[in-house]
């Protein structure tokens, strides 16, 4: 069965109306009415001049007719008749995502560390894999917090949560390990569509508030971003990194739990994880081959050249370009 494919009903039953009930999302719509004032408007925020697209010439739009919402509204009405979320409203749902984000790949690592230990077995290169998975959440996470501190009721919902999932989780991993990881990549797609949508708001003028708001130092500094960077720019760098969770976790899914980690000497070119969920299992055994024999080479080389070992970049200290050049290949892995 190609999971791949279309995995729309397992989303929408498992991941999104548990986020979108959680966070009282509006209803996911391809239409929106225009934004009063900015019709026929270029967007003009700092990173998005060379893609910013004129708004296209006014066409009868039949899916809002059928909804009896008319072609343009104001902001405020838009926000107040539960159209499209504000600030505020994005930011509960993101810090609500990432507390949740975060805690498969911690889970999954220390499963299989325990594993490695009691079965005394190699690991394969996997819990490296998952453990900077789950720190490139929590990142996400404290970036998110520079811009918004929840509440008592908030803290208090997210800890039971975080109870119950991680409870839920770990169980279903030592269960049926595949099935998790197919899980975390529709968490992963859930993720990359919410900050699709965020962008897709800020460029329709529904997010004014977002245009020109400066990215917080924690995320500059994270991503290596530029110092005029806006808050555009974290949302495409988060975007990129959730890309390269959902290709990571799909593929996970799609091999099986004593293979090699493809991803044990470096990730997915960038084109690759931004352009398709996972790899099927042939193809990630294959990578992990091709990865593998280029490390080896690479090694002989520098032993016959006398050259002493690189030392390991920091992959979570690369800059991003935009959210589909960043390579972060780290020289450190090992796949045991
Ligand atoms: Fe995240
Ligand atoms: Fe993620």
């Amino acid at each position: 069965m190609n999971f791949f494919a279309d995995t729309s009903s397992l989303r929408s039953l498992l991941v999104r109306t548990g986020f979108d009930v959680a966070t009282r999302y509006p209803k996911h719509r391809e239409k929106f009415p225009k934004v009063m004032g900015a019709e026929g408007r270029q967007v003009s925020t700092p990173s998005m001049d060379d893609e910013r697209a004129a708004v296209k010439p006014r066409r009868k739009d039949h899916a809002l007719a059928a909804e009896s919402l008319p072609e343009v509204m104001e902001l405020g009405e838009m926000r107040k008749r539960g159209i499209c979320f504000g600030p505020e409203q994005w930011l509960i749902r993101i810090v609500f995502l990432e507390t949740i984000a975060g805690v498969p790949g911690f889970s999954a690592a220390m499963i299989r560390h325990l594993q490695s230990l009691r079965l005394m077995r190699r690991d394969k290169g996997w819990i490296q894999t998952l453990l900077e998975d789950a720190q490139n959440e929590r990142m996400h996470l404290l970036v998110a917090l520079k811009l918004y501190r929840p509440g008592f009721f908030m803290r208090t919902m997210i800890a039971l949560a975080q109870v119950v999932f991680t409870a839920a989780f770990s169980v279903g991993y030592m269960i049926a390990p595949r099935l998790a990881h197919r899980f975390v990549g529709v968490l992963e797609e859930e993720a990359v569509i919410t900050y699709t949508n965020i962008l897709r708001d800020i460029e329709a003028g529904r997010l004014p508030e977002w245009e020109r708001f400066p990215a917080p130092a924690v995320a500059k500094d994270y991503w290596g971003l530029k110092s005029s960077a806006t808050l555009s720019d974290v949302m495409r760098a988060l975007r990129a990194d959730e890309a390269n969770h959902r290709f990571i976790n799909h593929t996970l899914a799609s091999i099986e739990s004593q293979d090699f980690n493809p991803f044990a000497y470096g990730e997915a070119r960038p084109t690759e994880r931004g352009g398709r969920w996972g790899l099927e299992r042939n193809e990630a055994l294959e990578w992990f081959e091709r990865e593998d024999a280029k490390r080896r080479e690479a090694k002989g080389l520098m032993r016959a050249e006398g050259a002493t070992e690189a030392r390991p970049v920091r992959q979570d200290r690369l800059p991003v370009k935009d959210e589909a050049q960043r390579d972060t290949s780290n020289s450190s892995r090992n796949a045991v």
